[in-house]
C-alpha cells in the first residue's frame, strides 16, 4: 500500500515545489527527491477542483495495482483541503511529446512506437481484466501515458477511474468523462448504447492512429483536406480496400529532404 506522507514532508521532497513538471486538469506536477535517493512525481491537487472523492478513489485505485505499464504510486498526502499523491518518476515524460514533435524531443522508431502502443495495450488490459475489479479509466490519451528511461510505457491517471465488479459489462455513468477527441461516443451521447470497457479501447484506438500518423488527430493544417481529421480518412481508406501507409520515420524524411 502506498505510503503517507506529511505536507511538511512533500514540500522537503519537492525542495519547496520548486521544479514543475507540468500541469493538468486536477493541479500541478512537481519533481521531488525520496529520501532514499530515488526521483518522485508530487502531483499537488488544486483546490477548487480537487474534490476529496476524487482524490480517494485515486489512491484507493492505483494503491494496489502492480503491473509494468501502469505508473506505480508510492504515496499520498491528505492534511485538510491539501491532496497530494506521489508517482515513481518518469524521466522521459509524457507521449504526447514524441507524437507531436516539437523542437528539443528525440523522435523514436516506428519499431518503438510499437513496442509502446504493445505495452500500453497491456497495461489497459491489466486494469480491465487482471485485478479483483475491472477498473476502467475513461482518460486514455498520449499525456496519460508516461516512460521510463527505457521508453517502456506507464499507464497514469485514475482521477477519472472508477471501481466496477467484472461481472459487471454495462456500466452506468452520471456524468460525461474524459477529453473531447479520445472521448468514446457513448460517453457523450446518452441514447446510443450502455458505457463498458469499451470505452477505453476507443481512445486507445485514437491515442494508436495519432502515434501511426504522427500528428493530431484534427489537423486543420493537414496535407490534403481530405485528411484534416485523420479516423475518417483511415475509415475510407479501409473501406475501399486501401493500405494505410506508416508514416515515415522524422529522420528519414529529413534525410531524404536534404538529398533533394
Ligand atoms: N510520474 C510522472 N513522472 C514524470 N512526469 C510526470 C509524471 N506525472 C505527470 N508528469 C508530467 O506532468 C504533466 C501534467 O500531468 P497531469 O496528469 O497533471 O496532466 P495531464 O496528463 O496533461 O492532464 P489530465 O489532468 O487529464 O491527466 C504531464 O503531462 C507529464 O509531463
Ligand atoms: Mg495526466
Amino acid at each position: 500500500m502506498p505510503i503517507k506522507y506529511t505536507y511538511l514532508e512533500i514540500k522537503k521532497i519537492t525542495n519547496g515545489f520548486k521544479d514543475k513538471l507540468g500541469e493538468g486538469s486536477f493541479g500541478s506536477v512537481y519533481k521531488g527527491k525520496l529520501r532514499s535517493g530515488r526521483f518522485a512525481a508530487v502531483k499537488l491537487l488544486g483546490k477548487s477542483k480537487a474534490n476529496g472523492q476524487d482524490f480517494i478513489n485515486e489512491v484507493a485505485t492505483i494503491g494496489r495495482i502492480h503491473h509494468v505499464n501502469v505508473v506505480q504510486l508510492i504515496g499520498y498526502t491528505v492534511e485538510g483541503s491539501k491532496h497530494a499523491l506521489i508517482y515513481e518518476f518518469m524521466p522521459n515524460g509524457s507521449l504526447e511529446k514524441y507524437i507531436f514533435s516539437r523542437e528539443g524531443s528525440v523522435p523514436l522508431s516506428n519499431e518503438k512506437m510499437y513496442e509502446i502502443s504493445l505495452g500500453v495495450a497491456h497495461g489497459i488490459q491489466y486494469l480491465h481484466q487482471g485485478c479483483d475489479m475491472q477498473i476502467l479509466h475513461f482518460d486514455i490519451k498520449p499525456h496519460n501515458i508516461l516512460l521510463n528511461d527505457k521508453f517502456v510505457p506507464k499507464v497514469s491517471d485514475f482521477g477519472l477511474a472508477k471501481l466496477y465488479p467484472t461481472n459487471n459489462n454495462i456500466v452506468s455513468l452520471t456524468a460525461a468523462r474524459g477529453t473531447m477527441g479520445y472521448m468514446a461516443p457513448e460517453l457523450c451521447y446518452k441514447n446510443i448504447g450502455g458505457v463498458s470497457f469499451k470505452a477505453d479501447v476507443y481512445s486507445y484506438g485514437m491515442l494508436l492512429m495519432e502515434m501511426v500518423g504522427r500528428r493530431k488527430n484534427l489537423n486543420a493544417l493537414a496535407n490534403h483536406s481530405s485528411q484534416i481529421y485523420f479516423p475518417s480518412w483511415v475509415y475510407d481508406q479501409v473501406s475501399e480496400g486501401k493500405n494505410i501507409e506508416v508514416q515515415e520515420e522524422p529522420w528519414n524524411m529529413e534525410r531524404k529532404q536534404r538529398k533533394r
